[in-house]
C-alpha cells in the first residue's frame, strides 16, 4: 500500500502515475489528505471538502486499485469532508492522522501527538464517521492491541484496524512476536499484545549542561556534559541530540562513564550550532537508542574506527574489559580524536589519509598490514566509519572470522529513532535504529547501497 501525502490535485495524480508505471508495487493508494506533517498541504486541503472530493477523484481517475482516502480528527466538519471523499470514489476511509498543535521538532513544525493519548479521539471519530459513510472503514490512532480493537468492535465489526505507534522501539522479532500474540488475542478474549507494547517515554528529553569542550580541528569537537545517562547503555547505541528549540539529531555515545560525551564533526546546521556551543549552556538529550549489543568479555576484540565511527567504537573499548586490539583513522592527525585514552585502554595504531601520523593510508589497509603479522585467537571485530571504509574493514576481517563474528556498527540516516519511518533500513529489511545499529556481517554487507534523505534507494559508487 503506497501512502502519498501531497499538497495538491496535480501532485497526487503524478505520484500514483509514477508508481503504476514502475510496475506492481502499490495494491492501493492510501490517499494523506490530513497530515499535518506535510509541508503546504496536509491537513489544510484535507479541511475543505471540494478539495479533498476533487484529489479523490482526480487519483480514483488515475489507478484502478483501491483507493483509501486519510483524514484527520482535527478538522472541522469530518463528516461533511468524510462525504466528500466517498462522493469523490473513495473505496474506503482511514481515521485518524496525527493530530496535535505547535511542534518545533517536526519538519513542518506542526502535529506529532500520537499513541494511546489519541484513541480516545479515535474512537469518536471513527463512530462519527460509521453513521455518515457507507464504505469501509480502516480505524487507526492509539490502538495498542485486542482491548482497543473490541472497543471499536462495537462500533462496527467489520472495521478494519491499522497499529502504528504502540510498535514503536520494538525489533523486528518483537513485532511478528506482537502479531502473533494479536491474533490469539483476538482469537481468545485476551488482551496479552498490549503488555508487549513499550510504555516508556520514548521521545522524553533531559537537559544536559556542557562542562567542557575538547576541540581536536576547525570542524571536530568531543562535548563533555556534567550529567551521564541514567539508562544502561549497551555497546552502538545512540542518543537524539538538540541545540535550542529546532530539530535532534543522532549521535553514538562516545563515553557515559561519569558522563555523557559525545563527538560532533560539524557537517550542517545542527552540528555546526554544536560546534558553537561553550561550558555551561544547556541542550536537551533524549536516549539511548538502538538493540542491546554487548561483546563477550572473554574474547580477543579488535576495533576499527574511521573518522565520527570513532565515538561508538571508543564506547566499545571503553566497556570491553577483555583482550583488545584497537585501530583508529582519520584524514589527518588532528583528527585522530580519543587518542591518548585509546592508548590507555590498549594497543593502538593509527592511519591518516595524509600521512600526518601512523600509517599513511586508509584504515582496511593499516588492519590488513598490522594483521597479516600478527597470530590473532578466535578474534571478533567492530568497525564504525563511513560505509565504503567498512567494506574494506568487512573483506580483511573474513580472512581472520566467520562473518558471524564481525560486527558493524550502522549510522544510516535516521529520522524516527523508534522504527516507524524506515529510512534507516538495510537490505535485509531490519531497521538499524531498533534492529541495530550494531548488525553482524552475517546478515549485512556494508558499502552496497543506503536509503538517502527522502527514503530512496542508492548505490554507493
Ligand atoms: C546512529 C548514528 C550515530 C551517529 N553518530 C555520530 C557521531 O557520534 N558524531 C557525529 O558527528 N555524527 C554522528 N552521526 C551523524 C549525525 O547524525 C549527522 O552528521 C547529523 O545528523 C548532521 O546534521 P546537520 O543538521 O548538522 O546536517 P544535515 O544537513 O542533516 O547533513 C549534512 C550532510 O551530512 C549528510 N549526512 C547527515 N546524516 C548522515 C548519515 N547518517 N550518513 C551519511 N551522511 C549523513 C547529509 O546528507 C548532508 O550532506 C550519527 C548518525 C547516526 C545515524
Ligand atoms: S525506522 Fe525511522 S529512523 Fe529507523
Amino acid at each position: 500500500m503506497a501512502q502519498i501525502g501531497e499538497s495538491n490535485e496535480e501532485a497526487f495524480t503524478h505520484c500514483v502515475a509514477e508508481f503504476e508505471a514502475a510496475g506492481d508495487i502499490a495494491d492501493g493508494y492510501e490517499v494523506n489528505v490530513s497530515c499535518p506533517h506535510a509541508d503546504k498541504g496536509g491537513i489544510l486541503i484535507g479541511s475543505d471538502p471540494d478539495s479533498v472530493r476533487s484529489i479523490t477523484a482526480a487519483t480514483r481517475k488515475a489507478t484502478t486499485k483501491p483507493v483509501i482516502v486519510k483524514l484527520n480528527a482535527g478538522v472541522c466538519g469530518l463528516e461533511k469532508i468524510a462525504v466528500a471523499a466517498v462522493e469523490g470514489g473513495a473505496d474506503a476511509l482511514s481515521a485518524i492522522n496525527t493530530i496535535g498543535g505547535p511542534n518545533p521538532e517536526l519538519s513542518n513544525q506542526f502535529g506529532g501527538l500520537s499513541g494511546a493519548p489519541i484513541f480516545p479521539t479515535t474512537l469518536d471519530a471513527i463512530a462519527r464517521l460509521r453513521k455518515v459513510a457507507s464504505v469501509p472503514i480502516i480505524a487507526m490512532g492509539g490502538i495498542r492491541g485486542a482491548g482497543d480493537i473490541r472497543r471499536l468492535e462495537t462500533i462496527d465489526p467489520t472495521m478494519f484496524y491499522a497499529i502504528g505507534t504502540a510498535l514503536g522501539g520494538l525489533t523486528s522479532d518483537e513485532i511478528r512476536e506482537y502479531f502473533e500474540v494479536l491474533e490469539k488475542d483476538l482469537a481468545s478474549g485476551t488482551d496479552d499484545a498490549t503488555g508487549m507494547t513499550l510504555n516508556r517515554m520514548l521521545m522524553e528529553y533531559h537537559p544536559f549542561v556542557v562542562s567542557e569542550i575538547d576541540v581536536y580541528s576547525d570542524t571536530v569537537r568531543v562535548i563533555k556534559f556534567h550529567e551521564r545517562l541514567e539508562a544502561d547503555v549497551d555497546v552502538g547505541q545512540f542518543v537524539f541530540f538538540k541545540v535550542g528549540n529546532t530539530d535532534s539529531k543522532p549521535f553514538s555515545v562516545a563515553a557515559n562513564d561519569d558522563r555523557l560525551e559525545l563527538l560532533v564533526r560539524d557537517v550542517g546546521p545542527m552540528t555546526h550550532r554544536a560546534c558553537q556551543l561553550n561550558v555551561n549552556d544547556v541542550v536537551r538529550i533524549r536516549g539511548p537508542y538502538g538493540h542491546p549489543f554487548s561483546l563477550p568479555d572473554d574474547r580477543l576484540v579488535v576495533f576499527a574506527g574511521a573518522g565520527v565511527g570513532i565515538a561508538p567504537v571508543h564506547y566499545a573499548a571503553q566497556v570491553h574489559k577483555g583482550p583488545k586490539r584497537i585501530f583508529i583513522g582519520a584524514v589527518t592527525a588532528d583528527e585522530l580524536v580519543y587518542l591518548d585514552s585509546f592508548r590507555s585502554l590498549g594497543e593502538t595504531s593509527v592511519s591518516t589519509d595524509d600521512g600526518s601520523a601512523g600509517f599513511q593510508g586508509y584504515i582496511a589497509q593499516l588492519v590488513e598490514k598490522a594483521l597479516g603479522e600478527e597470530d590473532l585467537a578466535n578474534p571478533i571485530f567492530l568497525f564504525c566509519g563511513p560505509e565504503p571504509a567498512m567494506r574494506a574493514l568487512d573483506e580483511v576481517a573474513r580472512k581472520y572470522a566467520p562473518p558471524e563474528d564481525i560486527f558493524h556498527v550502522v549510522e544510516r540516516y535516521t529520522s524516527c529513532g523508534i522504527g516507524i519511518c524506515g529510512k534507516c533500513s538495510i537490505e535485509s529489511g531490519e531497521r538499524t535504529c531498533v534492529d541495530g545499529p550494531v548488525h553482524s556481517a552475517a546478515t549485512f554487507s556494508p558499502g552496497i547501497s543506503h536509503r538517502d534523505l527522502t527514503g530512496k534507494k542508492v548505490r554507493y559508487d
